[in-house]
């Protein structure tokens, strides 16, 4: 038996977990400021739901399985899917645009590296039944803002903005057949920092036109300048750059589709999203449009590393309640009191030297130490408030039914001890 996870799993131990709420944090507070829900899903799909709707690259790092009732099932890879199906059965509900948000945890079977795992949690914002480029632009402004509440900005990460719909029409032009055309961005996806000889050799006849597309400065496409224009009203415009060599390796994206960096380009895909206005119809639900982003927490996480970025929100104990033997009986109930009121409140479960308990109270990192002793039978507790070194006493009241006040709230200690 090893101590270690399976290859690809991260165990957040409570300082790793610190990082990670700070990220979900963050995640939560831009969605909710730009007026999107919380939702979630169910960790297993039927396979199918993979299958024909996320693309082959997907589907090749799916853990799969038949369950107990002989169903061929999947370990969520991505969640797209997951919530076209949902808006598919119960889309009436709700007025559109539809704005939702999740945070679920994937499963791809990669290759493990640094930035990408067997597992990660993904920030989703999807926009239902919009088919304006405004949805991006609000999309595309979300995810900017929860960047710069983890601390940062558009000189740190840049927003490639590209079309799917341009890469259709040319490669229409250039006479593709519709069946090859997915094919092709799948490979184009793959050539991105590739050198010049890769792209000849996968591209073949395509290398050139396709070399000279992506450096011509004329290119037209009206979606594209939609969303340009919201981005820079909401305020993020110099947070996006047109970058056609963006097409996603996703099979159901049609439109305008987006990608943030790192503007170093050290590491793989912040994020990922785009407008897949065809898929909640092939999941046999209404014609409606559609787009969205997921935001991975794993590269992420080495880019705040990286810009010494990484703030983690601590759990700390606000009061150590310290017990004299003898007196743990009230101090369980001081504590209980305290944590009814709103504060987070610990105690040493084996009530032992002073001491000892203070040293625990200090490691938790309380600012409080509420210490129970022989003045207990007078009605009076000592506050030390513990690194500032200072002290000072609180009386209490217990009544006929043993309910117990303070004189001081814990809102006046400070004013208690000297
Ligand atoms: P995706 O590009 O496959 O898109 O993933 C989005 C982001 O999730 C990536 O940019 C990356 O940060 C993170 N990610 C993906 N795979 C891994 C992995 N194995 N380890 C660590 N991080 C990873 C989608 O999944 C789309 N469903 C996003 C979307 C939502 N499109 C529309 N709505």
């Amino acid at each position: 038996m090893t101590s270690q996870p399976l290859p690809g799993f991260r165990d957040f131990f409570p300082e790793e977990h610190a990082s990670l709420r700070s990220i979900f944090s963050a995640w939560r507070e831009a969605s909710h400021r730009s007026g999107f829900r919380e939702y979630e899903g169910p960790e297993l799909e039927s396979l199918e739901l993979y299958t024909e709707k996320s693309g082959e690259e997907i589907v090749g790092q799916l853990y799969h399985f038949k369950d107990k009732g002989d169903r061929e099932v999947a370990l969520r890879p991505e969640l797209t899917p997951t919530l076209a199906r949902m808006v598919a059965s119960r889309h009436r509900n709700y007025r559109k645009p539809i704005k939702w948000f999740s945070i679920p945890r994937l499963f791809r079977y990669e290759r493990p590296q640094r930035g990408r795992h067997r597992e990660h949690f993904q920030w989703n914002c999807d926009i239902v039944g919009e088919k304006g480029g405004v949805a991006e632009a609000e999309l595309i402004s979300t995810l900017c803002l929860g960047l710069s509440l983890l601390g940062l900005g558009p000189q740190d990460v840049v927003v490639k903005i590209s079309d799917r719909g341009w890469w259709d029409a040319f490669l229409t032009h250039q006479g593709i057949e519709e069946g090859k055309k997915g094919e092709v961005l799948r490979i184009l996806d793959k050539l991105e920092g590739a050198p010049q000889e890769e792209w000849q050799k996968k591209l073949g006849s395509l290398a050139e036109p396709v070399a000279q597309a992506l450096t011509s400065k004329a290119i037209q496409s009206p979606g594209l300048n939609e969303v340009r224009q919201g981005v820079a009203d909401l305020g993020y415009g110099n947070w996006c750059e047109v970058d056609l060599r963006v097409v996603r390796g996703l099979a159901y994206y049609t439109g305008v589709v987006f990608e943030v960096h790192d503007r170093a380009g050290k590491f793989r895909a912040v994020a990922g999203g785009g407008r897949y206005d065809h898929l909640l119809k092939k999941l046999g639900g209404e014609d409606l449009p559609a787009t969205g982003f997921g935001m991975g927490d794993a590269v992420l996480s080495e880019l705040l590393r990286e810009k010494k970025l990484v703030r983690p929100v601590a759990a700390r104990a606000e009061i150590f309640v310290v017990a004299e033997t003898g007196e743990r009986s009230l101090a369980l109930q001081l504590a209980g009191m305290l944590r009814r009121a709103g504060h987070a409140v610990d105690y040493d479960p084996a009530s032992g030297k002073w001491a000892k308990q203070l040293e625990l109270a200090e490691a938790r990192g309380a600012r409080w130490a509420l210490l129970v002793g022989r003045e207990a039978a007078q009605g009076k507790l000592l506050v030390k408030e513990l690194a500032a070194r200072k002290q000072g006493q609180v009386s209490f009241r217990q009544d006929g039914g043993g309910e117990i006040s303070l004189e001081w709230g814990v809102g006046d200690w400070a004013k208690v001890v000297a």
